[in-house]
């Protein structure tokens, strides 16, 4: 942590991820309290990450936030929640001592400049990422360690397993307090080398209900999240760590697909009706099942969020082939813009009878690009100051 003239900044980085158990439903909307356990792989940094910078200083005259660059609330209730409960830690870590004689004083006003390395118009799930990051930032800017999932989860449910890298399970819990409802490591990241994952970002409208309220009204209203969340989780996920224990795609990729479509038939369940998927994402799909069913098994996994967005699980050697059948089944428009992002990817060659089973009815310019990226590590410290955010007046640095 640099401190100098009182001025105390850090600069942290974190990642997004993607649920195969889906968490949908809040026994407890202020403590975020799920109705079910999930589990979720952490995305690599190098190809998806939000970086935070917090700093602290006597001379700031008030809190302030800025997000990709653009000064925002920073009284959003769950943004202070997350600043209270990390200097509640600090605090009780401090043992109630004298607060003067600590680093940095609870009392100074904070600044947080906070970006993500992929538009956030791209609809990927940037909020775990965001609040996983804003709390390890300020953890570390108050010396606070060890278990922080809890805080991450006030910011949004899902970015308390972005506080971990890997295989991730966000444990339910049982305790009306919350103290129990936290982040697991499964496995670690490099658990399962051969594993990839392509985000295929696709083109058309921002997602109209957002998952806060969507889930609520679910939890009012769907039988079926009830029935899910009571009968269903329990048994997949303890299948599903079986999977990811054992490298078994086979198994791994055809539950994270029904788990997804279990999602998604929440939310039709819901009433009013909610829609996450549309036509494109349902062709994708259709996709999907063709591919596999050429070749005898599961070799590609969907999995889909609240957004059209089809994020695909499968091997490393089946990449430079599936994605070969994304690019023939969804030409890209000619506009120069790069359609493969991310890992590099191999050229495929697609067999004759491969084309005639499985590309169908090509949509032209429906996917806008392909993002090839693979499990990644939890939350990072950014040593160098030369990546700070802010500047030693504690506000945005002007980028490049
Ligand atoms: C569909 O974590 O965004 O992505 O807790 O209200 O902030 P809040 O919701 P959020 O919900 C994520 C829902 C999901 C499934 C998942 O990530 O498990």
């Amino acid at each position: 942590m640099a401190e100098e003239r009182g001025l105390a900044m850090v600069t942290c980085t974190a990642p997004v991820n993607i649920a195969v158990i889906k968490y949908w439903g809040k026994r407890d909307n202020d403590l975020i309290l799920p109705i079910n356990s999930s589990l979720s792989v952490t995305l690599h940094q190098d190809q998806l990450k939000t970086t935070t910078t917090a700093a602290a200083s006597r001379d700031f005259a008030e809190d302030r936030l800025w997000l990709n660059g653009e000064e925002a609330d920073v009284g959003h209730p769950r943004l202070q929640a997350c600043l209270r409960e990390v200097r509640r830690l600090a605090r009780k870590r401090r043992g109630g001592g004298d607060e003067d004689a600590a680093p940095l004083s609870l009392s100074y006003k904070i600044h947080v400049a906070t970006e993500n390395n992929f538009p956030t118009a791209a609809g990927l799930a940037s909020s775990a990422a965001g609040y996983a990051c804003l709390v390890s930032a300020l953890a570390r800017l108050y010396g606070v360690e060890g278990e922080l999932s809890e805080v991450a989860r006030r910011g949004s449910g899902s970015a308390c397993r972005s506080m971990l890298g890997g295989f991730v399970q966000w444990q339910r819990g049982e305790r009306p307090d919350g103290r129990d409802s936290l982040a697991h490591q499964v496995a670690p990241e490099t658990h399962w080398p051969e594993l990839r994952v392509l985000v295929l970002v696709v083109s058309g409208e921002k997602k109209q209900v957002g998952s806060t309220a969507g889930m609520q009204t679910s939890v009012d209203t769907s039988p079926l999240l009830k029935h899910r969340a009571e009968a269903v989780v329990p048994e997949r996920l303890a299948l599903m760590m079986r999977h990811i224990r054992e490298r078994d795609f086979e198994g791994f990729g055809q539950l994270a697909m029904r788990d997804s479509n279990q999602f998604h038939a929440t939310c039709l369940d819901t009433f009013p009706p909610i829609f996450y998927l549309n036509d494109l994402s349902r062709h994708i799909i259709a996709l999907a099942h063709r591919f596999n069913a050429h070749h005898g098994r599961t070799k590609v996994a969907y999995t889909f969020d609240a957004g059209p967005n089809a994020v695909i699980f499968t091997l490393a050697d089946t990449v430079a082939e599936f994605v070969e059948v994304v690019r023939r089944s969804f030409p890209p428009a000619a506009n120069g813009d790069q359609f493969v992002r991310g890992l590099p990817v191999g050229s495929a060659s697609l067999p004759e009878e491969l084309l005639a089973a499985v590309v169908t009815e090509p949509v032209p310019g429906a996917v806008r690009y392909i993002l090839h990226t693979k499990p990644g590590p939890g939350p990072q410290l950014v040593d160098d100051p030369s990546q700070h955010l802010l500047g030693a007046d504690g506000l945005p640095r002007r980028r490049a």
